[in-house]
């Protein structure tokens, strides 16, 4: 017997001596007391009603709470111990948004790595991660847990953290059980309200919101979490198409499907069931197997059964879903956690990699004069300000329960440490808050300002601007930031800007008042030493956006890879309200897809992002030009750092499917390889396509590659390239 037959054997004989009330007990994930053990908590364990627990973090707790199931319950099975480890545990990497603008699997695996070292340290063994959920809408605030708006890049490095999770061997002590989050479509919530409904086409669902998590599934992901959200006329909760259909039937998934939190009972708020007795069966007859926070299942699912309209069958798949991931845990044959096996938490090579994280995840998305980099002697000659410059908290992001801040690096440290101790950097905080809406202390920068050479500002938002629920209408920089940057910026003196926030901002008023700007997200623990390098040149900026900015939040949704529609802007149809009113020709006004008041571009573009030296992309090579289905071509062009310093680059490969049985995106990204070159040295960037990876589902929702004519692009962003053709011959 292999390890997977020898698994559902003992399922079986387990499950045959379970009790009903045992069985739902394992359909049951509750929250903890938090560093308690109640005598209810205890006895409902011995009782075997609890299959879970969430948010329980202390290793003598989790222990204790082992000891009880595995030795005074009856059946002495482990409980899943579970925790929103979402980047880091104690050392904080940057949110996932930044880990997704490192374009780096590599680090990102290693991240999750180190988190789920430290998580499982204390006896945690799930985490409710990677979120996968494609966000077009920066307006949303849990964009800022997003891996961005494309599914490709998001797939591969939701893949990434799967496996940085997981080990590759889910069974080791320090490998804990990921989720993928939320199930499916959370991230289309209308206006990028929290929590709100989503209509998505069963066709773009398939070729735009799923394919992260079939990636998911395909890295072998032990969980899935659903969404809050209704689609179309069906909450994810209890959308059988969604779980059932999709998931279980044609993706053949067999891990342990959760509900979010309290998701259940919220399906009577939603208005799909009258009360938690409908809500227990329509999420049970879905096929979600545990149920998070509320305890309808626990409540109801016995009586549904007595009452024969849910089978024993159904409850015992769900039951057996829920065991095996025990099962592939090893929680049976170790529910303890031995304190020994782990290195201690936030050790300095802990602390490196989310150093290096950090320092990839920073975008450059302007350098005019090349003000950036700065040397070393300029330091106590610039004024350094604003309320994120010093801030060993905010700078950590959404979702750091356990997150040490006095283990935070800021940017002012890491710049006092630059001057070797000398402390003369001159610094003020200038506004209390990023949200602060008077001009106290606008005197006193300009004051600084005045007596400095040049200028940097560390702005942004607050941690609590962004994550779940934290959701803005306006997504310009907030408070008197804008007015901040103008007044600054009347000095003429050279004015970088630092920007750490958890979603991409609408930088249309302030822009042309910036020298250089590089947006750091939020960094985590080492967010100061690594802005730090970046800005004085020991390391050179490398990352590129996994998310469009929008001029100003009016554009939203704008993303890459749109439909063309049959009116497509281009330059010369394009013209703003401002020059018609300056005696223009109207010839074109109102016939093609744009916003007249801004533009139809984005202020920067999916991919995006400077260095300090250049590349030149050249020699694009297709070969062959013309293929069959089931053949692939290689695409090549040849990339030269014709600056002066060494750096890494993030080379980019798009298609489009110029004819489709529905409309193609005008570009889809199908490739990414990041490369590093010292001055002069160029190298060959190769990729292979095969005709599989050009498929997408067609109005029949069947997955196809049609035969037809493709461009392809190696470039730098998604906005530049250089461009050439292929066909698919039938
Ligand atoms: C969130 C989930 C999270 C869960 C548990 C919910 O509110 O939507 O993503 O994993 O809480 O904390």
């Amino acid at each position: 017997m292999n390890r997977s037959q020898h698994i559902e054997s003992k399922i079986r004989e387990l499950i045959d001596h379970m009790s009903i009330d045992e069985k739902v007990g394992q359909l049951t994930l509750i929250t903890s007391a938090e560093g308690q053990i109640p005598d209810s908590l205890r006895e409902d364990i011995i009782a075997g009603r609890i299959g879970g627990i969430l948010n329980e973090t202390q290793r003598e707790v989790i222990h204790e709470l082992q000891r009880i199931a595995t030795e005074e319950s009856r059946l002495g099975i482990p409980l899943l111990v579970g925790r929103d480890v979402i980047h880091g545990f104690k050392t904080i990497f940057p949110i996932p948004l930044g880990q997704a603008a490192t374009w780096n699997p590599t680090l990102i695996e290693q991240a999750a790595r180190i988190s789920a070292q430290e998580a499982a340290s204390t006896g945690i063994n799930w985490t409710f991660a990677p979120m996968m959920d494609i966000a077009r809408d920066p307006r949303w605030g849990r964009i800022a847990e997003s891996l961005g708006e494309d599914p490709y890049l998001t797939g591969v490095l939701a893949a990434a953290m799967i496996r940085g999770f997981q080990g590759t061997d889910l069974s080791a002590p320090d490998s804990i059980a990921a989720c993928a989050k939320h199930f499916a479509g959370y991230g289309a919530s209308e206006s990028g309200r929290d929590y709100n409904t989503t209509n998505i086409p069963e066709n773009e669902l398939r070729n735009v919101y799923l394919p992260p998590f079939k990636a998911a599934v395909n890295a072998g992901v032990a969980s899935v979490m659903t969404s809050f959200s209704d689609i179309d006329g069906v909450p994810a909760t209890a959308n059988e198409k969604l779980l059932r259909h999709i998931l279980r039937d044609e993706w053949q998934y067999d891990g342990l499907v959760v509900s979010d939190w309290d998701a259940i009972y919220q399906l009577i708020e939603h208005g799909l069931c009258a009360n938690s007795k409908e809500a227990a069966y329509e999420a049970a007859n879905a096929g979600v197997d545990m149920e998070m926070f509320s305890q309808t299942y626990r409540e109801h699912l016995p009586e549904w059964v007595a009452e024969g309209k849910l089978s024993m069958a159904q409850i015992d798949a769900l039951v057996a879903n829920v065991l095996r991931m025990k099962f592939r845990l090893g929680l049976f044959d170790q529910p303890y956690t031995r304190a020994e096996d782990f290195p201690p938490v936030a050790n300095a090579s802990f602390r490196q990699a989310a150093y290096q994280t950090a320092l990839e995840s920073i975008v450059l998305l302007k350098n005019e004069n090349h003000v950036l980099p700065l040397s070393k002697t300029e330091l106590p000659t610039l004024a350094v300000m604003g309320p994120l410059a010093d801030d060993g908290y905010e700078q950590l992001g959404t979702w750091i329960f356990d997150g040490d801040t006095a283990l935070s690096q800021t940017p002012l440290q890491a710049l006092r440490a630059a001057m070797n101790g000398e402390n003369s950097l001159r610094y003020a905080r200038v506004m209390e808050t990023t949200r602060q809406n008077t001009r106290e202390g606008f005197a006193g920068a300009i004051q600084l300002a005045k007596q400095s050479e040049k200028i940097l500002l560390f702005l942004g938002e607050e941690s609590i601007l962004s994550g779940e629920a934290h959701c803005r209408a306006d997504i310009r920089l907030p408070g008197n930031q804008e007015e901040l940057i103008h007044e600054l910026a009347k000095l003429g003196k050279p004015l970088i800007v630092v920007i750490m926030a958890g979603r991409p901002l609408a930088l249309q008023n302030v822009i042309d008042k910036i020298d250089a700007l590089l947006m750091a997200w939020h960094p985590g623990t080492m967010a100061g030493t690594a802005i730090a390098d970046l800005l004085l040149g020991n390391a050179a900026p490398s990352g590129k956006l996994p998310v469009t900015f929008p001029r100003v939040t009016g554009q939203i949704p704008i993303y890459y890879n749109q439909k063309n529609t049959g009116r497509p802007a281009t330059p010369e149809t394009y013209i703003h309200i401002d020059e018609i009113e300056r005696g223009a020709p109207q010839v074109s006004l109102g016939n093609t897809s744009y916003h007249f008041d801004v533009h139809y571009t984005p202020l920067f573009p999916f991919g995006f992002g400077l260095s300090y030296t250049q590349f030149e992309y050249r020699h694009l090579q297709v070969n062959p030009s013309e293929i069959k289905l089931g053949e692939s071509i290689t695409i090549r062009a040849n990339i030269r750092n014709t600056g002066e310093r060494e750096a890494a680059e993030i080379v980019q490969l798009y298609v489009r499917d110029l004819v489709g049985n529905v409309t193609r995106p005008v570009k889809e990204l199908k490739g990414f390889q990041k490369i590093r070159l010292q001055p002069g040295e160029q190298t060959t960037v190769t990729f292979n396509l095969s005709t599989d990876e050009l498929a997408f589902y067609n109005r029949n929702m069947v997955r196809v590659t049609e035969p037809g004519d493709f461009h392809v692009w190696i470039g730098s962003s998604s906005a530049t390239g250089l461009r050439g053709e292929f066909a698919i011959i039938p």
